[in-house]
């Protein structure tokens, strides 16, 4: 495939996603779905805004340190403060990239910024000329590029261009454009900007509208290389274009598309799509494309049939090219640790050593309580093992009396720095009581938004799933816990819940709360 053939996909999971309410991930879980990203194959990944906090700036470091094959990109708006932090996250990159934006619309620059377009320009040459001293390959951003005037638009380019910005991104920010205009935008500026047959022409699709996908491959037709997008599309309000959309439209209507390809590689699809749920207790909804539980679930009779003849008749792929695991290798008591490691990695998750041991005993356990163990089992499992040093508190034991003739009542043993302490509480149910007993245990106070609890798989010895989202002083967490029991399981999730607002306030940072 040449350079130009070439649809680079540049994923912003870890940043764009992250500002989405609920979504934001430690240190730990960065690093886990990073790792994920370089085995999918994407060319860049958008590792986090460094200014933003204290937390974000680490995180950028860690990934850049871990990363070897993909880009690693750091955000950073046109302060020189801003792009040195960027340039500083950056240092242990293979491949570093400085991502540098401001807005161009009227609209953002008269109400937010109180800037005129001479400053604005002004801004851009100067943020891009710095940048570029840092590192070669620099990307410049329009924010707002779908609302600003198009001649303007060429200017900042130019401008942006000739201080040295190799790549040239044209978001959508607010999911406004059409796909036949946007692919107008994208050709005009092809046509305008000095030098652009040289040029990467980026877009960033915001999807409002549900549009995009549609913008993302239309903007590609008018000869865009680089796609901006998130795993799930999760993102700033609607989300971002959906990765795993784009991709697969791109191979599987490689007719319309021709001679153009990406560098992922689709089995790790699903595995990202999976791990990324997990981590951030968001499950996509059920119809969602290629990834969603019904994507190839086909429930009509006529439509069974028809894949039962020949797949092809109702399927345009294979839930294999996307790397869906079958469920029909049912796992249970009598599966060994080769096969539980095996499905791991099937799943995405790469567990060694000691995580790896707890994360086999915790199967081998839920085994002898319950008959079947599905993917969604064994993903709670990993969710709920995976060890974080930075972990202040964990649940020990947890017992509940409660029902009609008795006040609920709960006692709760928790590990908190090391130590073990245990209290016991009152409360109008069992769920009140043990959540009272872990407030008081870990001397917290937050506020309790959603409670949400289902049942992974079917059947009546089912691993029950809890989420909770969890506030305090502004900022937002969820957090998770699975188990068979769900009390011990509603413990666990309020308990991970309380940890990540530990390590938000330990890393609290410069400019607090982060997104732009
Ligand atoms: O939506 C947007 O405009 C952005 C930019 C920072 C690229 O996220
Ligand atoms: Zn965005």
């Amino acid at each position: 495939m040449s350079e130009n053939d070439l649809i680079r996909i540049f994923d912003t999971t870890m940043r764009d996603g992250e500002q989405s309410p609920g979504c934001s991930m430690n240190l730990v879980e960065k690093l886990t779905l990073a790792r994920q990203l370089e085995r999918l194959g994407v060319d860049v990944i958008e590792a986090g805004f460094p200014i933003a906090s204290d937390g974000d700036f680490e995180s950028v470091c860690a990934v850049a340190a871990a990363v070897r094959e993909s880009v690693i990109c750091g955000l950073a708006r046109t302060s020189s403060e801003d792009i040195e932090r960027a340039a500083r996250a950056l240092e242990s990159a293979a491949n570093p990239r400085i991502h540098t934006f401001i807005a161009t619309s009227d609209i953002h620059m008269e109400h937010k910024l109180r800037m005129s377009r001479e400053q604005v320009l002004e801004q851009v040459d100067r943020a891009v000329r710095q940048a570029r001293g840092y590192c070669d390959d620099v990307e410049f951003s329009a924010e707002d590029a779908t609302r600003s005037d198009a001649d303007f638009l060429v200017q900042v380019f130019t401008v942006a261009s000739e201080a040295g910005a190799t790549t040239l991104n044209v978001p959508d920010t607010v999911g406004y454009t059409l796909p036949e205009e946007f692919s107008e935008l994208i050709r005009l500026l092809r046509d305008r900007v000095p030098g652009a047959e040289k040029l990467v022409f980026a877009v960033h699709c915001h999807n409002d509208l549900g549009l995009a996908v549609a913008n993302s491959l239309a903007a590609v037709r008018a000869g865009a290389r680089q796609v901006e997008c998130t795993v799930n599309g999760i993102g700033e309000r609607a989300g971002n274009t959906s990765m795993e959309e784009v991709v697969m439209a791109v191979k599987t209507r490689r007719d319309s598309f021709a001679g153009l390809d990406t560098r992922i590689r689709t089995a790790e699809i699903y595995p990202a799509s999976r791990m990324l749920s997990s981590i951030i207790g968001v499950a996509v909804q059920p119809n969602k494309a290629i990834v969603g539980d019904n994507a190839f679930a086909h429930e009509a009779g006529i439509h069974q049939d028809g894949v039962l003849k020949a797949p092809i008749t109702y399927e345009i792929m294979t839930p294999q090219s996307i790397g869906r695991p079958s469920n029909e290798l049912v796992m249970g008591k009598h599966s060994g640790r080769h096969a539980f490691r095996e499905r791991l990695l099937e799943l995405g998750f790469d567990l060694e050593g000691e995580e790896f041991q707890l994360a086999f005993r915790r199967f081998k356990d839920l085994a002898d309580k319950k008959k079947t163990i599905f993917n969604e089992d064994i993903e709670a499992i990993v969710a709920d093992t995976t060890i974080d040093r930075d972990e202040r508190f964990a649940v020990k034991e947890v017992s509940v009396l409660s029902g009609t003739f008795a006040e609920p009542t709960a006692t709760v043993e928790l590990v908190i720095d090391g130590e073990a302490k245990k209290g016991s509480a009152l409360g109008v149910g069992p769920v009140d009581a043990v959540f009272k007993v872990v407030a008081e245990l870990t001397e917290t106070k937050s506020d309790l938004l959603r409670f949400h609890v289902t049942a992974i798989t079917g059947g009546m010895d089912a691993l029950g799933e809890v989420s909770v989202t969890v506030s305090e002083d502004g900022r937002r967490v969820i957090g998770h816990g699975a188990d068979p029991d769900i009390i011990v399981a509603s413990a666990k999730a309020y308990v991970h819940a309380l940890n990540k607002l530990v390590w938000h306030k330990l890393r609290r940072g410069v400019s607090e709360p982060k997104g732009i």
